[in-house]
């Protein structure tokens, strides 16, 4: 099967092109490099021995895209990573945020239908469940009003898909909703690599650990949680890169549209990590305790049974795993894919 991955390039998109490499898929990613490096497509193929073909063009450009499509005929499947994804600039910034994620997601689809492929893979996130989510939360739980661009772009663009569906019911969806990816490719040459200072907690971990942050700001410790600060499902990216390959199974039957939550079912606190964190890099990790941040909730965490029950996909890496192949990739890589 040929599987054409946009936002190939990056985090959780170089992760799953390993992934599929190593099950035998054909793979071509597409992306822009706008917040990825073409670096990673080479350490792709550095760690499966595998090619696989890339192509650096805007998804939002449909010319782009199409001549993408028509250099690879008979694409089986799309993953559609593609898009911005930081929660506080979508604030800032909703009209480039609606714009990349929505139109991207819409050419796609109208190229793909256009080449005879409308079988789909929409990298979705636990953020469409809203403010009011009840722990474990499983795919019924009603989706809720989002608290920013970001997340309202993720529960538009489902609800786009879902209805492509209706219209045309031979196109086949799956909707993945993420909880929180963290860690790396064991071998450590691909990774996370955010621009600035990162917003997410487990690159800002592993940055005061390599010593360019000097402390960790932990946001709010009297939540009521069992050690007061926030809990959440954190998952291996390995782990989720597996779960995009076992979704793909689903489409050798029709099934219309599914829906799956990707996590552990675990919750980890925000010290949780910290110390398997300490753990795996042998040294302290300094922070101080600061306000509760806006917009963050307590705690979450999913219930990923239907997952196992219906792809045979189920985590496997726990925190501490996850934290020694964060700090791998980190110590071996500074500065990310800068040289
Ligand atoms: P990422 O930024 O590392 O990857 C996204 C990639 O898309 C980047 O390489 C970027 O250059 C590319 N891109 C953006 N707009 C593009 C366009 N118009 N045309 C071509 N390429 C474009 O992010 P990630 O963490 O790998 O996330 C992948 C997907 O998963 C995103 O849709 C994100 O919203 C979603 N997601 C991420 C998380 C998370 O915590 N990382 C959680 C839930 C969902
Ligand atoms: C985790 C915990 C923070 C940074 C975000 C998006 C979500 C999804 C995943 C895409 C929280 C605490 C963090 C720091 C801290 N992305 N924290 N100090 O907010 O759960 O989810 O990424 O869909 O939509 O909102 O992840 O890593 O930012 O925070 O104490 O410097 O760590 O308060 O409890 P979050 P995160």
């Amino acid at each position: 099967m040929k599987i054409l991955a946009t936002g190939g390039a990056g985090f959780i998109g170089s992760h799953t092109c390993v992934a599929l490499l190593e099950a035998g898929y054909d793979v071509v990613a597409v992306d822009n490099l706008y917040n990825s490096s073409e670096k990673a497509i080479k350490r792709i193929q550095e760690i499966t021995g595998k090619q696989l073909r890339f192509y650096n063009a805007d998804v939002c450009s449909r010319p782009q895209l199409r001549e993408v499509f028509d250099s690879e005929p008979g694409v089986d499947a799309v993953i559609h990573f593609a898009g911005y994804k930081a929660v506080g600039e979508s604030v800032q910034k909703p009209l480039e945020y609606y714009c990349n994620n929505l139109n991207s997601t819409m050419i796609l689809c109208d190229v793909m239908r256009e080449h005879g492929c409308k079988n789909i893979i929409f990298s979705s996130s636990a953020t469409v469940y809203g403010l009011d989510m009840k722990s474990p939360i499983t795919e019924e739980h009603p989706k809720g009003p989002c608290s920013n661009p970001y997340a309202w772009t993720k529960s538009m663009i489902e609800q786009i898909l879902v209805d492509l569906h209706t219209g045309d019911p031979e196109w086949n969806v799956i909707l993945l909703r993420y909880f929180n990816p963290i860690g790396a490719h064991p071998s450590g040459l691909i990774g996370e690599d955010p621009k600035g200072i990162p917003n997410n907690l487990l690159p800002y971990v592993a940055q005061v650990a390599i010593g360019k942050l000097p402390k960790l700001g932990v946001f709010g410790d009297d939540y009521d949680t069992p050690d007061g600060t926030g809990v959440r499902d954190y998952l291996h990216v390995m782990d989720l890169a597996y779960g995009h390959v076992a979704a793909l199974k689903r489409f050798e039957g029709s099934h219309g549209v599914d829906i799956y939550n990707l996590g552990t079912g675990k919750g980890s606190s925000v010290l949780d990590v910290v110390h398997a964190f300490e753990k795996a890099c042998g040294k302290k990790i300094p922070y101080e305790i600061k306000p509760r941040r806006a917009g963050d909730l307590p705690a979450y965490w999913c219930d990923p049974s239907k997952a196992e029950r219906e792809l045979g996909w189920k985590a496997k890496y726990d925190l501490y795993d996850m934290c020694r192949d964060s700090w791998n990739w980190q110590s071996k890589n500074p500065n990310g894919y800068d040289d």
